[in-house]
């Protein structure tokens, strides 16, 4: 009978990573300030957190197809992905993306800048649960990518639904969370998060809903 996931039309783990890899490279290539910047925040101490260059592309794809002028970022890190948000955005389009540490904030603002993106990217410091009343009045936005604290996803899902126009999308990183999804009864609080921000996008009758595993898994809802 053999790997049900082959008979399926899976495949081994190594093959799939180097698909990942031939999907990247024809898809996805990076620039050097893209380059660069994934190598100053390994020397700055970051998280290897930051999305990948096919997610990026994902993106792009997506908010194009909508398209897309004025976004919102949860969670800024060093900017990779607002680079490539930024650059699917026409240059009268705006992403207004917010990072909690002022000195991540800073590194993404120097990429930002070096990518020439700076009249089109606007980074916010502060916690995004604080802000986000103030960005109301900013709204409506065409989509929001959500990638800040796991805990604060059915939250940050709630205002987004609120403040997305219909017809626009509301994306999350990490809707896999490393595979811990699947647990029954987790009692970490961000893969609860995870749990129930997959759980209304999945029931949630204002969306059309899915998550495409890419990388940790991106959530795309959307608005009816
Ligand atoms: C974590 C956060 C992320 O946004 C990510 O993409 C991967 C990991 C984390 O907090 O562990
Ligand atoms: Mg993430």
């Amino acid at each position: 009978m053999g790997d049900p996931l082959t008979a399926r039309g899976g495949m081994d783990d190594g093959i799939r990573e180097a698909c990942e890899r031939y999907v990247a490279d024809l898809f996805a290539p990076e620039d050097e300030v893209l380059v660069e910047l994934r190598r100053a925040m390994g020397e700055a101490g970051l998280p290897q957190i930051y999305i990948s260059a096919e997610e990026g592309k994902l993106l792009q794809v997506l908010l194009r197809a909508i398209g897309a002028r004025h976004v919102l970022e949860l969670g800024t890190l060093g900017g990779y992905s607002a680079i490539w948000i930024g650059r699917a955005l026409p240059p009268d389009g705006r992403l207004v993306t917010i990072e909690k540490r002022a000195d991540r904030a800073e590194l993404a603002r120097e990429f930002i800048n070096r990518a020439g993106l700076t009249d089109r990217v606007k980074v916010m410091v502060g916690e995004a649960g604080s802000l986000l009343e103030g960005l109301s009045a900013e709204a409506p936005f065409d989509a929001v990518f959500i990638d800040a604290d796991k805990e604060g996803y059915p939250a940050y899902l709630e205002w987004s639904a609120e403040h997305v126009r219909q017809g626009g999308l509301i994306i999350a990183d990490n809707a896999l969370k490393g595979g811990r999804v699947v647990e029954r009864d987790s009692e970490n609080p961000a893969v609860l998060g995870i749990q129930e921000f997959n759980r209304r996008v999945a029931q949630d009758s204002r969306f059309t809903s899915i998550i495409v595993p890419t990388r940790d898994g991106v959530a795309i809802a959307l608005v009816n």
